[in-house]
């Protein structure tokens, strides 16, 4: 039997290594991560991202992202999701960004998800031009707007890549 999708994190994404989320890297994450956009333009509780990501749900692979020995990000995968995986979440952290992680990310998940999988979704706001352009340019369409879906007078994008599985699944 094949190993569940996302079991095998990769050690080298463009000179980074995914490994497992643990409460205290989380404990450094949330804060992090509230204080950059999309997250803090949406005043959105640093309380709240440290307990999402250290909640136990089965149901999400959470990797943290190590560079340099430093927690440089976040990747956490929902899956299954709607005929493929949903990217929940994907961040690097600013003195991160701009060096191909975020893209080797994209190219791992897609090498896991290709052979069985129909889709990869995502979901980024629609004022977070940067992550859209981004998710545009590795194949992502957007298909769906979503307002109000976080918090009252923001929009969500919905976006879609699908996959070239052939199979019925
Ligand atoms: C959006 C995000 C995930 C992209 O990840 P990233 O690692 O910064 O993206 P990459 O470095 O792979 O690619 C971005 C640009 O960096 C450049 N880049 C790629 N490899 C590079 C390298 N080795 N050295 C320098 N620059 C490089 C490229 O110009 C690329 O632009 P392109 O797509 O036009 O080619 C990241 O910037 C981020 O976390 N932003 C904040 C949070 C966020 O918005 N998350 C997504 C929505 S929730």
């Amino acid at each position: 039997m094949p190993a569940p999708l996302f079991s095998t994190p990769p050690t080298d994404l463009a000179g980074a290594a995914l490994v497992a989320m643990d409460e205290a890297t989380a404990a450094i994450l949330g804060p992090a991560l509230a204080e950059i956009d999309p997250w803090a333009r949406m005043d959105y509780p640093a309380s709240q991202l440290m307990a999402y990501l250290q909640a136990n749900d089965p149901a999400v692979r959470k990797f943290a992202i190590r560079r340099d020995g430093a927690t440089a990000g976040v990747v956490a995968l929902r899956h299954p999701w709607l005929k493929g995986p949903y990217v929940e979440l994907l961040a690097l952290l600013p003195d991160h960004q701009g060096h191909g992680i975020g893209s080797a990310a994209l190219d791992w998940i897609e090498r896991e998800a290709a052979a069985t999988q129909r889709n990869l979704w995502v979901v980024t706001s629609a004022f977070n031009e940067g992550a859209l352009a981004f998710y545009r340019r590795h194949g992502f369409e957007p298909v769906g707007r979503l307002p109000d879906l976080v918090y009252d007078g923001f929009e969500e994008i919905l976006l879609r890549k699908r996959l070239r599985v052939s199979s019925k699944g």
